[in-house]
Formats: structure tokens, sequence, C-alpha cells
């Protein structure tokens, strides 16, 4: 990264705040922005959360669910020790031996999120199209583990296939919504998908 890359990232608001704060990425405070404008993280939840580390949502999620509550992340990254209701998965969550350890760790739950990001190569449409990529398999874990009424919550770079992948979710929430955090940088593709109200079929 250059010296200009970093002048700006110490100059901005939301990483002094996050190291003030004691949080391990600014990302934490977008977590806690859709949390408190959309309500879908309560004490005693069963949180799984997708493409964790640092694990600056993990604090987020871990705090507000608190000791009844549960949460499980998923990274590539291997992820520092954070709290006592938190357990880390190492490894990519598009797997099958992810998902079949998901499944033992968390079989049901009330929220699923997802910060993942691709690896970035520059081209708009290849990253748009790894970013649906990585929506779709949310989406899928989504509907293996969650609740009815339940919460899936994803990030997504802006681009063409969204529409189709925002038809998917209407189709499986009874609402779904576009957020943009005020702390995701404006210069930034992403944004937030929050689709509640899953609508679970009968086994
Ligand atoms: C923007 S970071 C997440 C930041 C996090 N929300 C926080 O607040 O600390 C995106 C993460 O997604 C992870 N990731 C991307 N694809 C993944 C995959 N297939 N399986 C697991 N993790 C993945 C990356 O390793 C990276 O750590």
């Amino acid at each position: 990264m250059g010296k200009r890359w970093l002048r700006e990232k110490k100059r901005d608001y939301y990483y002094r705040k996050a190291k003030m704060e004691n949080y391990r990425s600014r990302a934490a405070y977008k977590l806690l922005q859709l949390s408190s404008k959309f309500r879908f993280l309560r004490r005693g939840f069963r949180v799984i959360e997708l493409g964790c580390a640092p694990g600056g949502w993990t604090q987020v999620a871990s705090r507000i669910v608190g000791e009844e509550g549960r949460v499980v992340g998923v990274d590539l990254q291997r992820v520092e020790w954070v709290a006592e209701n938190v357990e880390v998965i190492q490894g990519d969550f598009t797997s099958q031996e992810v998902r079949l350890r998901l499944r033992e760790l968390m079989p049901e739950c009330e929220v699923v999120l997802s910060d993942a990001s691709p690896g970035i190569s520059g081209v708009w449409s290849v990253d748009h199209a790894r970013s649906i990529a990585l929506c779709e398999a949310a989406l899928e874990i989504a509907e293996e583990h969650l609740v009815d009424g339940g919460t899936l919550v994803t990030k997504v770079f802006q681009g063409d296939m969204l529409q189709e992948f925002l038809g998917k979710l209407r189709s499986r929430f009874r609402h779904v919504r576009i957020a943009k955090p005020g702390a995701s940088r404006k210069r930034s593709a992403e944004v937030y998908l929050v689709a509640l109200g899953y609508r679970k079929m009968a086994e």
C-alpha cells in the first residue's frame, strides 16, 4: 500500500474511532449502523458470520447477542480470540468441508451476516461477478440455517447481476432493503442487502 493510502487511512474518522473504541476494524461501524436501523440483532440470538476477519463485526455481534447468544464466524484468515460466545472456523465458506462444520456447530440461527469481499482484480465486471458468487453462497447457507423470520445481511459490489440476485432474495424474504451505511466510503461500490423475514418452507 502507498504512502498516500496510509495517510488517508489515518485521517479517516471511522478508522480513528475504531482505534479509540477498541474495534478491530472500521467496518464494525457499518454493522452497528445497519443493526441500529433494522434491529436484526438481539440478545440471545444465534449468528453465522461469513468473512469475519479481523473480527470487527464479530465484536459487535458478540456484544449485542450477549451471554445467551452465540456467534460462529468463518474466514480464510486466522482470527484472534474474540469472546466466550464466539467460535471461528478458518476456511472457505463456499467449500463442503466448512458447510459441514457449520451444520455441526450451529444447525439453526436467527441471523446470517456476510461482509465477505472477493480478492479484488480491479476489473469491475470480474469483481462484481465474484461478489455475487459470494452472495449466492451466503444465501445458500442462509436457506439451510435460518429459522422462519430470520435475517440475511450481505455485502455486494454493485453491477448488472444485482437485480437478478435481488429477485431471488425477494422470493425468499418478506422485506429486502438496500443500504449504504454512513461508515461505508462513498466512493466504494459496496452496498448492503438486508433481507428480513425469511420464509422457511415446511420440510
Ligand atoms: C472486509 S473483510 C471483513 C471485515 C469484517 N467484517 C470486520 O469487521 O472485521 C472481508 C473478509 O472476507 C473474507 N473472505 C472472502 N471470501 C471468503 C470465503 N470464500 N470464505 C471465507 N472468508 C472469505 C476475507 O478473507 C476477508 O477477511
